[in-house]
């Protein structure tokens, strides 16, 4: 759980870090000890990503309903409720091309002249109503310079006059948070992708669930669901009914239905003339679904309505990014050889009348340009004859292909459960690889599912006005051990997470020490709760 502080009333604040620090009464910190809190930030994902063995329930965890509240609009005029960044002083340097800003509490920051130009959001140069820029790319020069800049006497505007006499204010709030500073860079990068948790075979002790009727009704647990999404990758959602049109009743809360060449929806069963592999009784390979699309689809979910009850028919699931980062490690070259060679998926069938010869030309991992693991794209059966690469390097890669699966289907990095009647996997189809074992049931027989995709554009939009409305993110996306940063000596101490599982402790105060030796400050300290 997330420490909530003592303080009852919460406080409104555009991070999680101030929203603590200021709950905890140390408001003074966030601008004092900023530098302490971006990097506990930094800190607290790595610790995040040390793990947790504590089973999730979704459906039972509840929101900490203090947490968060979440400052995403700009409003021109201040709400005087909330307490707010203050500017102290303003000034302009014509050297670096930049506004020099001056916080009450005494921190810095600056902005570019042509940044300060280009976002001005004067009615002229920005539509309130559709939160986009006006300002046409002829208005925009990086010679641009103000003739005055000023701080309101209240500390909440910046005014800027340029050269040319066009006038710019500034909300004090809504400048702190578009500082080019890490602390609110890494507050945004949370907005736009919440980091993922990777995952191995343990997390087949802690899958996470959801009720389908809470989801139904409840926007927290819907919250929840999205989170969990980005964050773990899969959630068996139960309670569903066992008859076909759940997903799409789903779909209309969480996100929509994105069609493909097997439909909107489409039944999994054991076909007479099937169309699909997977349409088959027989045991499936670990795979992503429809590799042959260039929008792969971004998220599978299979509703079982009926099961095999006999052995088989079970699912596999493995964290496909986890497994690559293994391998980048084990075997770089081998890696970049998957990252490199351009693969054909093709999938030539006839789906219902629906005739479709498709095919996608892409990497078997691909890498962002971050250096993340964007997806892993495998399928055994989608996988074409045709391949566009010397008979040398076509055995250089099917080496490289072998040991990733090797790799995959190391026990530890995989594992099996079976499907329930009336549960629905939820799974990201660019990260959780999903595989099927064989069952014996006669054709046409008992095990049915309903299968659909969502697309993570519309599931994180959701998420980010869920978040919003709701006042922050719910617990799975802020887990994180408990830190104190202290320093006794001079009377401070900074709460800056509350969230701790005994194994993790001893590997978290490792990190934390590690990490507080690149600190400049000495008798800082750092206390596990
Ligand atoms: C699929 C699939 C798994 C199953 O339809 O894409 O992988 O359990 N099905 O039938
Ligand atoms: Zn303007
Ligand atoms: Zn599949």
């Amino acid at each position: 759980m997330i420490d909530c502080g003592h303080n009852g009333s919460a406080q409104v604040s555009s991070s999680p870090l101030k929203a603590l620090a200021m709950q905890a009464g140390w408001h003074f910190l966030l601008r004092r000890g900023s530098r302490i809190l971006r990097d506990s930030a930094r800190l607290v994902r790595t610790s995040a990503r040390v793990g947790s063995t504590r089973q999730m329930a979704l459906s039972a965890a509840p929101l900490c309903d203090k947490l968060l509240k979440r400052n995403t609009h700009t409003s021109v005029t201040p709400d005087l409720n909330r307490p707010r960044p203050k500017l102290a002083s303003a000034s302009q340097d014509h050297n670096t091309l930049k506004v020099q800003v001056r916080w009450r509490d005494g921190e810095r920051d600056e902005f570019p002249y042509v940044w300060l130009r280009d976002n001005c959001q004067c009615p002229d140069c920005f539509l309130r109503s559709a939160s986009s820029r006006l300002l046409r790319v002829a208005g925009l020069s990086t010679d641009v310079r103000p003739r005055e800049v000023q701080v309101s006497n209240d500390g909440y505007f910046l005014k800027v006059v340029w050269e040319n006499g066009h006038e710019s204010t500034y909300v004090s709030d809504w400048l702190n948070e578009r500082a080019f500073n890490p602390r609110q860079q890494s507050i945004y990068n949370n907005t736009y992708r919440l980091r993922p948790e990777l995952w191995d075979a343990d997390m087949a002790q802690r899958i996470p669930r959801a009720s389908f009727d809470e989801l139904m009704e409840d926007d927290a647990a819907l919250l929840k669901l999205l989170e969990c999404m980005e964050v773990l990758g899969f959630t068996v959602v139960s309670g569903a009914r066992q008859e076909e049109g759940e997903l799409q009743r789903l779909s209309e809360r969480a996100s929509h239905l994105v069609p493909s060449n097997y439909g909107t929806t489409f039944i999994v069963k054991d076909k007479k003339d099937a169309s699909n592999v997977a349409y088959t009784s027989q045991g499936l390979d670990l795979h992503c679904d429809l590799v042959c699309l260039h929008y792969k689809p971004c998220v599978q979910l299979l509703h079982c309505i009926s099961q095999f009850e006999g052995d088989g028919g079970d699912s596999i699931l493995a964290d496909s990014h986890r497994v690559a980062l293994q391998m980048r490690e084990l075997y770089p070259q081998k890696f970049r050889f998957l990252t490199d060679v351009l693969v054909n998926f093709r999938d030539v069938a006839t789906d219902e009348g629906f005739e479709f010869d498709i095919i996608a030309r892409r990497p078997m991992i691909s890498v962002r340009a971050d250096g993340e693991i964007k997806t892993v794209n495998m399928s055994t059966f989608g996988r074409d004859s045709h391949f566009g690469v010397s008979p040398n390097d076509a055995i250089r890669w099917y080496d490289a292909y072998v040991t990733f699966c090797e790799l995959l289907y190391r026990p530890e990095n995989h594992f099996t459960f079976k499907l329930e009647a009336g549960e629905i996997l939820i799974m990201d189809n660019l990260r959780i690889l999903h595989g099927r074992t064989a069952y014996e049931d006669t054709v046409e027989g008992v095990r049915r599912l309903e299968g659909g995709f969502w697309d993570w554009d519309m599931m994180r939009s959701r998420r980010r006005g869920l978040q919003r409305k709701l006042g922050g993110c719910s617990e799975i996306s802020e887990r994180a051990p408990m830190v104190i940063l202290a320093m006794p000596e001079r009377g401070w101490k900074c709460r800056v997470m509350a969230k701790s599982q005994g194994t993790c402790n001893r590997t978290l105060k490792r990190t934390a020490n590690r990490y507080l030796r690149s600190f400049d400050i000495s008798g800082l300290e750092v206390i596990l709760q």
